[in-house]
């Protein structure tokens, strides 16, 4: 069992470099199936919810070679079942866009039932629903989805609420269905317009990615590509708060800084400068307080639920008393606990946290509840006193490449360390 230790205090000044997105990437590494030639992915994330996914093509009999750590060719011509294996698909929620690309390519998938997770439950009612509007009939077979279509025909979809991955299972569907898909109050995420580019880039024709209608015309074949994945938003955003944590002075490059204006708004609100460049954003804190502000987030361009846990452990060095609403997921305060250990005052109820400001952190030994608590809580251990262990550090590694060691090259005391847990003491007695 690994865990990140951290002793706080130190500023993080110079560079960092973000990484694919990882919600971009998973989409376009399950594209791939719907891809009649290779295709090569550049900057594609180290991170643990990719292994998965490769692993899952392998299982499939996909020909996966990674051409270095972050350029994966993919052929996927092999895979001769839509079936996903159980064991690994559970373990990650977006292995529910297997239903659409499997579906789109043999009209038929198999594909475990994406149980509640971290998160709270995750249903995908609106999925199904894309899916039936283009003809397909669900039923749960073994604990797996079952999605079947004699043929997929081009069709309205009208989502009842914004749904980033309703959205790219709808659009994987339709890409080689017949006909013209129209998906209304469809989401705008920066990771719905990239996958929706990597698909037109292999020939598809998908229009008004990024708006609430999209437009998708089935073709009968995709071409391979060679295709970069965009910079991670969340990434991103996770270091500017990082960096404004520990009142420090960092260029963080690599990214779009149009993807990080909610983000961008709320630190200057905050009394944070924040500099944009071409590709690259230069956050950098004074010597005044931290100013109180309120966050409520919503779907894309709005403030992102996945950077509510972050900002909300900023807000809690903030002068006077902050309100923080997310009603995305059931469950997106667990984090909150493990900052009261670390002597934050953040009372939460329901789905509102208020939180009153404290001079300063102290480290304590937290968890990391799910992946952006986890990032939480490594942004509280920067800015705290005293030393923070942080356990359960898989839910930071499924979407953070290298964070240890980018930390490290920006001046943080932060390191990996080893202790055997319960089980593996028990079996060495
Ligand atoms: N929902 C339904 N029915 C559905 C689909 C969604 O009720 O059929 C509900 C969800 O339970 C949730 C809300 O609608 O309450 C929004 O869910 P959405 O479908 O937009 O989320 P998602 O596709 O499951 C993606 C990201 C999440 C991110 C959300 C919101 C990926 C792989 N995951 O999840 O990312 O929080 O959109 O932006 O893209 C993360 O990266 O830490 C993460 C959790």
């Amino acid at each position: 069992m690994e865990k990140i230790v951290i002793n706080g205090g130190r500023r993080l000044t110079g560079e960092v470099a973000i990484s694919g997105a990882k919600n971009a990437a998973v989409a376009i590494v399950a594209a791939t199936i719907l891809c009649d030639e290779p295709c090569i992915v550049e900057n594609v994330p180290e991170i643990s919810d990719i292994a998965i996914c490769l692993r899952i093509f392998k299982a499939m009999g996909a020909d996966i070679q990674v051409i270095n750590k972050n350029t994966i060719r993919f052929d996927t011509r092999n895979i001769r079942k839509p079936s996903v294996p159980y064991e690994l698909a559970r373990t990650m929620r977006a292995s529910s866009y297997f239903l659409g690309t499997l579906l789109g390519r043999f009209h038929e998938a198999f594909v475990p039932l994406p149980g509640g997770c971290d998160l709270g439950d995750r249903p995908i009612d609106q999925h199904l629903k894309a899916f039936s509007a283009l003809g397909a009939k669900d039923d749960i077979v073994n604990g797996c989805v079952h999605v079947k279509a004699d043929e997929l025909i081009g069709s309205q979809i009208y989502f009842d609420f914004n749904t980033v991955g309703g959205t790219m299972n709808a659009i994987f569907a339709a890409v080689k269905a017949q006909g013209l898909t129209i998906i209304e109050n469809a989401a705008k995420e920066p990771h719905i317009v990239d996958l929706a580019n990597f698909l037109n880039a292999m020939g598809a024709d998908i229009r008004g990615a990024g708006t609430d209608v999209i437009k998708v015309r089935g073709v009968e074949y995709l071409k391979g590509t060679t295709y970069a994945v965009i910079p991670d938003q969340i990434e991103a955003g996770t270091y500017m708060v990082a960096a404004a944590a520990s009142r420090g002075d960092v260029l963080i490059k690599n990214v779009i800084p149009k993807h990080l204006e909610s983000i961008t708004a709320k630190l200057r609100a905050m009394g944070i400068s924040v500099q944009e460049f071409d590709d690259s954003v230069r956050v950098s804190v004074g010597d005044g307080p931290f100013i109180r502000t309120n966050i409520k987030t919503m779907p894309h361009p709005g403030f992102p639920t996945d950077m509510q846990p972050q900002f909300s452990t900023l807000l809690t060095l903030a002068e006077g008393t902050s309100t923080v609403i997310d009603d995305i997921f059931d469950n997106r305060f667990r984090y909150a606990s493990e900052l009261r250990r670390m002597s934050a005052d953040i009372q939460v109820k329901g789905t509102v946290a208020t939180i009153q400001g404290v001079k300063r952190l102290t480290g304590a030994p937290v968890k990391a509840t799910d992946l952006r608590a986890g990032a939480a809580m490594v942004i509280a251990g920067l800015a705290a006193e005293g030393t923070t262990e942080i356990s359960d550090i898989y839910h930071i590694e499924r979407g953070y490449e290298g964070i240890v060691d980018k930390l490290s090259a920006l001046g943080a005391d932060i390191k990996l360390v080893y202790t055997p847990s319960n089980d593996e003491l028990a079996v060495s007695v």
